[in-house]
């Protein structure tokens, strides 16, 4: 149901109100207003919205209903037609700002710049049925059922602080909650005064792309890496300089032959992206180094750390920044699910202010109730308990994973385990194009994202990224035989 039409009436006028009425709501649907199939309000509703009589109302929709625009269905009230009459072709459509040719020429060059960012930095459906979507968790093994009752005891007893406009850093409980958290699981050096609560981490990225550089500077980004950060910085205006990775993530070395004046550094040091390596400890040090003799930033995007297997976690970046250089991200989407729309940013207590203002002006603050819901998954153990049982559903997963392909694909590719996260590379022996196995893949129903879609100026190994978190080992069998046919 159109819950009401805004329709002007001019009582000054000569012409009847029920004239009036009649040209507005015919210009409503053929401008697409009104859509086909719409639901118009009943007559009493619109008689009382535009203070006429139900009579003058009546008689629109009568003429409206003979002349074929409207459509009423006995008992189920009067709808917007789905065919038009013929002969409405031919009216002339008011110009509307939807006007493709105008509404361009009127873009900002901001806008025209964000206009112009590849559709696949931008946001889109993910269909979640499909082996081998990347960065997806175990929908399937998501507690719905507690998660439903802690949100029901919430909306039932949550005090009007969880309802009403909030803070634009986040729920304070939940701040406290996620402080503690990084302290103790990923050793950040933080208060919860320096935890900002954001949309994803793609907020956070944005944030710090704004407001820690200026159009025109250089940041560094991993080559291969997270398109997201690119985008980020793009749509700030920041020229991104591709340093290639080696076995220890971001090379700092090449980074200071190609860029030394760049303003800022983003790594994915726990658990590079997409290639998974993780930053050793001298390479961490260098680069704080580097960032400390040239007042750069770094952004540490800490996405899924959560999930490891083998190896030895290391301490983040942020525990060991001796001067406040490094903003730390991090997200619920992995562990919790993405379209919560929940990620965090600690940034140095200098600068909260400053973040706080610019995200309160982009969207005021976190949905409430959610940032609630989380506080107390994370206050009352859930959180851990439930990180702990994904990371040995999805060391069994990837384990199927891995056998699956040393059985149907051995010959072709290579793999190992990976150590963290939720997706495995397999690398692509011979000089095969990772991007065309792609493409056949999808036609058999397989996604799996080649290597090479994150490279800049790298011509990586030729490999496909396959993630598995999110697919039962008998979905990753069938998946991996499709897969099979078309190599
Ligand atoms: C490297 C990296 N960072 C961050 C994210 C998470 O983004 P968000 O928190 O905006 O969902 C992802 C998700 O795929 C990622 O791959």
């Amino acid at each position: 149901m159109v819950p009401f039409i805004a329709l002007q009436l001019d009582r000054r006028s000569r012409v009847p109100l029920q004239r009036q009425l009649y040209d507005e709501i015919r210009t409503a649907i053929l401008s697409g207003r009104l859509a086909p199939g719409a639901r118009v309000p009943a007559t009493r509703v619109l008689a009382s919205d535009t203070g006429t009589s139900r009579n003058t109302v009546s008689g629109a929709f009568d003429q409206l209903l003979s002349e074929g625009y409207l459509e009423g269905k006995v008992g189920s009230g009067t709808y917007v037609a789905h065919m038009l009459p013929e002969d409405l072709l031919r009216v002339t459509r008011q110009p509307g700002p939807s006007r493709p040719v105008v509404a361009r020429a009127c873009l900002s060059r901001r806008g025209r710049m964000l206009g112009g960012i590849p559709a696949s930095l931008r946001s889109r459906e993910i269909a979640t049925e499909q082996a081998f979507r990347t960065g997806l968790p175990a929908f399937d093994e998501f507690p719905r059922v507690l998660w439903a009752r802690l949100g029901a005891r919430l909306l039932r007893h949550a005090p009007s602080a969880v309802l009403t406009y909030g803070d634009p850093a986040g729920y304070r409980p939940l701040r406290r909650a996620i402080a503690e958290y990084l302290r103790a699981a990923r050793g950040v050096n933080c208060s919860a005064e320096q935890v900002i609560v954001t949309a994803g981490s793609q907020q956070a990225l944005d944030l710090a792309a704004r407001l820690l550089l200026d159009p025109g500077d250089a940041a560094w980004v991993e080559d291969p890496g997270y398109l997201g950060a690119r985008g980020a910085l793009r749509a700030a205006g920041v020229r991104s300089i591709p340093v290639p990775v080696d076995s220890g993530g971001l090379s700092v070395v090449e980074g200071e032959k190609r860029a030394p004046e760049a303003r800022l550094a983003c790594v994915t040091p726990s658990h590079q992206y997409p290639l998974g390596m993780t930053m050793p400890l001298s390479r961490r040090t260098s680069l704080l180094a580097w960032a400390r003799r040239h007042r750069a930033w770094i952004v540490e995007d800490d996405y899924d750390s959560e999930f490891r297997y083998s190896g030895r976690p290391l301490q983040a970046l942020q525990g060991l920044d001796p001067i406040g250089c490094v903003i730390y991200t991090g997200t619920f989407s992995k562990v919790l699910f993405p379209s919560l729309r929940l990620g965090y940013m600690v940034v140095p207590e200098s600068l909260v202010d400053t973040f706080v203002s610019a995200r309160a002006l982009a969207d005021r603050h976190p949905p409430g109730l959610e940032q609630a819901i989380v506080a107390e998954f994370l206050a009352e153990g859930h959180f851990a308990r439930h990180v702990r049982r994904m990371r040995t559903l999805y060391a069994e997963r990837q384990e199927a994973l891995v056998a699956a392909l040393g059985r149907e694909l051995a010959g072709a590719i290579e793999t190992s385990p990976a150590e963290a996260g939720m997706n495995l590379t397999a690398w692509l022996r011979g000089n095969a194009s990772d991007l065309e196995l792609s493409n056949k893949a999808a036609r058999v129903g397989v996604v799996v994202t080649p290597v090479s879609a994150y490279a800049l100026e790298v011509k990586p190994r030729p490999g496909l990224l396959l993630g598995y978190a999110a697919f039962s080992t008998r979905q990753i069998r069938e998946a991996v035989r499709k897969l099979a046919q078309i190599f």
